[in-house]
């Protein structure tokens, strides 16, 4: 019998290319992308519009007992997945840096994270996924047949980021997305419960100067030469 799942996973720290490779590589594989941080934003956005203190148990709670989040793939033409909060479509607000560190600090909660977990889960249950995050390998999928753990220097991760952001029309503070970056990394690595960290099985990429086209094949490679029994 057969202890793995077919499922790759991507952890890593901000702005190390996750999406994109992820992405890429689950359109290689025929595989389905799941982004595991839209979630924790999903959550992080309904909290601010809602006026919710994610430090305030009793609120998260109830908020996290009636919230419904839907992933979609992307609309046409577009890159990243539509993330539905109790049914309105509100990906365009999630994808700010004040919105990545919101989501930092509410997935440090453990109620977020049990509800999160849970729903990552069911989603993997049937396989054939490839979900990027900070603890998909250690945590929410510790079977998966296939780990990757994706970093880069943080220099080069918020220059990363920072085209990204201008390439979608947004203003950017460059030494303010470097010191944010650092900020997120370290309370994401720091915090007790589900950290970022790499899974003991999981194979360790360094994407700094590595061309995203080579990152995608060493990746494609690894899953297509090491076929699981799990399929
Ligand atoms: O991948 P991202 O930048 O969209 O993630 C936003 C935040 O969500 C990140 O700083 C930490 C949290 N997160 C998490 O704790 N666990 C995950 N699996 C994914 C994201």
């Amino acid at each position: 019998m057969c202890d793995h799942k077919p499922i790759v996973t991507i952890d890593g720290p901000s702005g190390g290319g996750k999406s994109t490779v992820s992405r890429a590589l689950a359109a290689r594989l025929g595989f389905t992308y799941l982004d595991t941080g839209a979630m924790y934003r999903a959550v992080a956005y309904a909290c601010q519009e809602q006026g919710v203190d994610p430090l305030h148990p009793d609120q998260l709670e109830s908020l996290l007992e009636t919230i419904r989040i839907e992933l979609l793939p992307p609309a046409p033409g577009e890159d990243d997945v539509q993330v539905f909060v109790d049914g309105r479509e509100v990906g365009r607000y999630l994808r700010t840096p004040e919105m990545g560190m919101l989501a930092s600090t509410v997935s440090a909660q453990p109620l977020v994270r049990h509800k999160l977990t849970a729903l990552q889960q069911q989603i993997g249950a049937a396989g054939r996924i490839v979900a990027e995050g900070r603890d998909t390998g250690t945590v929410v999928f510790p079977d998966a047949a296939w780990k990757f753990f994706l970093d880069a220097s943080p220099e080069v991760r918020a220059s990363r980021r920072a085209t990204q952001l201008r390439s979608k029309g947004k203003a950017v503070d460059e030494q303010q997305l470097l010191a944010q970056i650092i900020k997120r990394d370290k309370d994401d690595r720091e915090r007790t419960i589900a950290p970022l960290k790499a899974a003991p099985d999981a194979l360790c990429i360094d994407s700094t100067g590595r061309p995203v086209d080579e990152v995608i094949g060493l990746m494609y490679d690894r899953v297509t030469s090491r076929p699981c029994c799990c399929e």
